[in-house]
């Protein structure tokens, strides 16, 4: 089990693709997506943000999904007057499954048809906290929130017949070299550590992705996640003094303008080049071969029923 079971099918390759992470081969997609309906989650700030008024200022109509409420209406104001386009909310803090699952049921209900989802609300944690919801914090908010919306959306999407889900993941994916280690998900009896724990989200949704693309197969709705780069954000500010100087020092002073994150999402939801392509994994918009412990159909299959048990589905 463990790195045993994954290390003849790691490509050390990838590894190296990953620390260069470079937007050399940014593509870039100019068409209009004037009247369509694009949701995005955690679109207060960072990437999320940045991506909204990238699909707004294409014409695009905006379904907000955030926490803050007060940060909701500014921005859904400021795009509205900046760019002429319908800007709606829902808030649903991801820490509470409930308020996911709310927000998902009342989507379900409406008669909005979505062009596009992105999958973005995410966050990096230090410390190991247990939500009311009693899952590992990190892996509720990075993973579960979006497997609860994609998975209540779900019949919702195939009937459409035409739509684009995209994970907003990371190339931090690739830290789980162990794998996801679903017989301890609260890190009991194994260690926590920020990178560990973000590693192990992220790999969770990729693993999810498998099972949606093959439900979604034939439809015409896609699934697809990226890596945004290494940008420039509010992540991880609410971890300690340690962690926020390594990032100013360390992470921030090579990371970019969030701006290529927004460009390369409005490519990967937009572009005819992506038309049909499905279950993939994108560094910004050059697509990669994830770590192996995110292909590992068994555990996907595994982790599909559990997941649905730890956010409260069934
Ligand atoms: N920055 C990078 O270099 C990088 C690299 C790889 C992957 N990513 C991924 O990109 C995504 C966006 O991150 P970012 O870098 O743009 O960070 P960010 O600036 O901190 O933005 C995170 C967004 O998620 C929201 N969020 C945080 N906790 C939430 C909760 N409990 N419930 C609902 N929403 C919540 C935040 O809302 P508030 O405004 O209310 O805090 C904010 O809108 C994440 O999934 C992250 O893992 C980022």
């Amino acid at each position: 089990m463990g790195m045993r079971r994954y290390r003849k099918q790691y490509k050390w390759s990838n590894i190296i693709a990953m620390m260069k992470g470079t937007s050399k081969e940014l593509k870039v997609c100019s068409d209009d997506f004037t009247g369509r309906l694009v949701a995005i989650t955690g679109a207060t700030s960072g990437i999320g943000y940045a991506a909204a008024r990238e699909y707004a200022s294409h014409g695009a109509n905006l379904l907000l999904i955030n926490r803050n409420e007060e940060k909701s209406i500014t921005m859904c104001k400021e795009i509205q007057q900046e760019f002429q386009v319908e800007c709606d909310y829902k808030i649903a803090d991801f820490s509470l499954l409930s308020e996911v699952r709310n927000v998902g049921r009342e989507l379900l209900e409406s008669d909005l048809e979505f062009d596009v989802i992105i999958h973005n609300a995410g966050i990096y944690s230090t410390k190991k906290i247990i939500t009311e919801d009693g899952n590992e914090l990190v892996f509720q908010i990075d993973y579960l929130g979006s497997f609860v919306l994609n998975y209540i959306l779900k019949e919702k999407l195939r009937a459409q017949g035409k739509a684009r889900v995209i994970f907003v993941n990371s190339e931090g994916h690739r830290f789980a070299v162990w794998g996801i280690g679903l017989h301890d998900p609260t890190y009991e009896k194994r260690r926590h550590s920020g990178l560990g724990s973000y590693g192990v989200a992220k790999t969770a949704q990729l693993l999810s992705m498998i099972k949606f693309a093959e439900y979604f197969e034939g439809s015409g709705v896609t699934i697809n996640a990226m890596h945004p780069g290494n940008v420039k954000t509010n992540s991880g500010s609410q971890n300690g003094r340690i962690y926020r100087w390594y990032k100013r020092n360390l992470i921030d002073r090579s990371a970019k303008d969030p701006q290529i994150s927004a460009t390369a999402l409005y490519y990967l939801g937009v572009s005819k080049e992506i038309e049909g392509i499905s279950g993939k994994f994108f560094n910004l918009t050059k697509e990669e071969e994830p770590a192996p412990p995110a292909l590992d159909r068994e555990v996907a299959e595994e982790l599909w029923h559990k997941s649905i048990e730890m956010a409260g589905l069934e």
